[in-house]
């Protein structure tokens, strides 16, 4: 018996394969519950009082080695495997990597700054911590405007404000800049405002000024109809309602046709057929004048726009929470290239 134990040490000790389920046999036949070691531990009894240390000692040590051999054989081979450094598999197909979307406020404002682009307009930016003098004073706003309240505009100090339009964007490239000016300012504009479906605190705007000799109501009207129909498709109608900005005379409101029911009247338009988009006007000639460039020379029209709202129009958003709660679900729909 003593024997048959020696040669199984050496058996185990001598033991070698790279096959997992070769070193699992070979567990099995050691270490199972039906293996070898349990056989001769159960013989154990048997062996004479005199024999027991040294047979016990053999029995010990034959455990030992099989267990030991199957670890350092269980090792070489994962080192070797196909996670291993040496046995990389080439011919694997590679895996896709998920593209993150751009937010769709960013793909809204990119294809209105490349509409403009196209008629020559360049971008400006500014200052989202503005003073008095650029939000307010400069555009012509009367000291007791109900839009310098408090109710609308979040202030820092007495002469400091969070922006509440990109029109002081404006007011700064006029004031260094001479005529002929093409410009558009996208940014983003804070209000006190309750959140709503509708309305936000922050929101974004994309603001356009059109500066030079001789520019009229017509050039207004056709720049906005020709962004109009690029943005919304070629059979859009624009209509312009009267209205008022303390910084532009005349003043008017734009609204397009519904590109939902092509101006037939549905629900989303309340079936009125166009829908509002954006604020313009021949830039007044006191906030030519407050920037130092001569109303007597240029004229100039202006006009501004909330991406947001663009933004609810094209691709038929309804609430406009949705662009600030970053839901990967809503964010997912807007792969582009642009
Ligand atoms: N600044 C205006 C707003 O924030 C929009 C506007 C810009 C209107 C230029 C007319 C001309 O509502």
């Amino acid at each position: 018996m003593k024997d048959k134990v020696i040669e199984l040490i050496k058996e185990a000790e001598s033991f070698t394969s790279k096959d997992a389920n070769e070193i699992e046999q070979f567990r099995i036949r050691f270490l199972g519950k039906k293996g070898v070691l349990k056989d001769l531990f159960a013989a154990f009894k048997e062996v004479p009082n005199d024999q027991k240390k040294e047979f016990g000692q053999l029995l010990n040590q034959l455990q030992a080695k099989a267990k030991e051999r199957i670890e350092e054989l269980k090792n070489a081979s994962s080192s070797t495997s196909s996670t291993g450094k040496g046995d990389i598999d080439l011919t694997l197909p590679v895996l896709n990597e998920t593209l993150g979307a751009r937010h769709p406020l960013s793909l809204v404002r990119n294809e209105i700054i490349e509409i403009f682009a196209r008629i020559g307009y360049t971008v400006s930016e500014g200052p989202e911590i503005e003073d008095d003098w650029h939000n307010f004073t400069a555009l012509n706003f009367p000291e007791e405007h109900p839009a310098r309240d408090m109710q609308d505009t979040f202030f820092i100090d007495e002469k400091h404000a969070l922006r509440t339009h990109t029109s002081s964007v404006q007011v700064r490239v006029m004031e260094n800049s001479t005529p002929p000016i093409r410009t558009i300012s996208p940014g983003r504009v804070f209000r006190n405002e309750a959140i709503s479906a509708r309305a936000h605190c922050i929101f974004h705007q994309v603001e356009g000024l059109y500066i030079d000799k001789d520019v009229s109501f017509a050039d207004l009207k056709q720049t906005l109809l020709y962004f109009a129909r690029e943005m919304f498709g070629e059979k859009t109608q624009i209509r312009l309602r009267p209205s008022y900005f303390p910084f532009t005379e005349p003043s008017a409101e734009v609204d397009v046709s519904c590109n939902i029911c092509s101006g037939k009247g549905c629900n989303v338009c309340k079936h009125t057929g166009f829908l509002e988009i954006l604020g313009c006007g021949m830039v007044d000639p006191n906030v030519l004048k407050n920037c130092g460039i001569d109303p007597e020379v240029y004229t100039g029209f202006a006009f501004g726009m909330g991406i947001e709202r663009i933004a609810m129009l094209k691709y038929q958003i309804n609430d406009l929470r949705l662009f600030f709660e970053n839901d990967m679900r809503f964010l997912k729909q807007f792969k582009s290239t642009i």
